[in-house]
């Protein structure tokens, strides 16, 4: 049957119509807010992500008050330690006293309930921005994976729920899953950034977070950005490895990616909207050629359909506050 039996745009009438018959829906609840922790005091505006900003550990409890009230259930946390502080092994990363550490400490005594995530990786933390050892010239697969772990006991023993490998090093869910479950940390989850591109769209955030490579580029250990089947192995293992939520990274490049994954695999599944993505919205926006409310719910419903189920924005504020208007 079809036209005139079929009218699809009876479907499309009025609005009550619209909301009954809407696939996607996107919520509060779907939503992962990335937060910078610096040394020092004060909130500065990140001068490459226009409102977002590094905040000291006394300003990120006011801006856990409004995540709160909000009803963002999650933050990505990412330290931010002083230049001074970096060396070889970023062994800044695992001091308890670290950043990242107080970081998450002072965010558990602001609240029980939020959902800390911490990312885990070496590249801000190490002198030659690389995220893992360097050992003649080459990023180190097996002695990095000794740091990861001692990074991931100490952000748990801070009072992390789940940590965020994202260095794309071979074995890093497996090491981190028995580190964790050694120092009794069994209720850790570990977040995998599992098929993480060697993306371009990465440029504002690594000036935010000072973490861009000294040498080369990442692409021996990040994933090409031609490569989708290779996608689904790396989920594969992290998988079998331990994880238990996926991430997709970035997102608006790497829909089809997510869409495979979520054919193929039955785990919860992230994807990351990065910082170039936020940018791009950000700077049209600013223009006045697009209108960032509407463009930046369509592209988070996109990612959705596509098959995520949780949204790492950094538009996930304003994204709370249109959704509850
Ligand atoms: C660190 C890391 C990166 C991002 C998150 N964790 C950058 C990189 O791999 O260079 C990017 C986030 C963004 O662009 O918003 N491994």
């Amino acid at each position: 049957m079809r036209f005139p039996q079929y009218r699809l745009r009876r479907g499309r009438a009025k609005p009550t119509i619209r909301r009954m018959l809407q696939e996607t829906q996107l919520s509060i609840s779907d939503l992962i807010y990335p937060l910078f922790a610096i040394d020092g005091r004060g909130a500065k505006e990140i001068p490459s992500m226009s409102g977002i900003y590094h905040l000291s550990v006394d300003r990120l409890r006011d801006e856990i008050e409004e995540v709160l009230s909000l009803g963002i259930p999650a933050v990505l946390l990412f330290g931010v330690p002083d230049p001074a502080n970096k060396d070889e092994r970023g062994s800044e990363a695992y001091n308890k006293e670290g950043i990242a550490q107080r970081a998450v400490q002072a965010i558990r005594e602001s609240s029980e309930d939020l959902v800390i995530i911490t990312d885990l990786c070496l590249c801000g933390y190490t002198s030659h921005g690389h995220c893992g050892l360097i050992r003649d010239g080459k990023v180190e697969n097996d002695e990095t994976l000794e740091l990861l772990d001692r990074i991931a006991v100490s952000h748990a023993e801070a009072g992390a729920d789940i940590v965020a490998p994202s260095g794309m090093m071979d074995g890093m869910v497996g090491a981190i899953r028995s580190a964790l479950d050694e120092q009794g940390f069994a209720d850790v989850a570990i977040m995998s950034y599992a098929a993480k591109y060697s993306s371009s769209f990465y440029g504002p955030f690594r000036e935010a977070a000072h973490s861009a490579p000294q040498f080369g580029d990442r692409r021996s250990y990040q994933m090409d950005p031609a490569n989708a089947r290779e996608a689904l192995r790396e989920v594969g293992l992290d998988i079998e490895e331990g994880a238990d939520i996926i991430m997709v990274k970035p997102a608006l490049a790497y829909m089809d990616i997510i869409r495979l994954i979520r054919e193929r695999f039955d785990h919860p599944l992230a994807c990351y909207s990065v910082s170039g993505e936020y940018g791009m919205v950000k700077a049209a926006a600013g223009q006045g050629w697009i209108d960032e409310r509407a463009v930046t719910l369509e592209l988070l419903t996109g990612f959705k359909r596509a098959g995520a189920d949780l949204l790492i924005t950094y538009h996930a504020k304003e994204v709370a506050q249109w959704l509850s208007d």
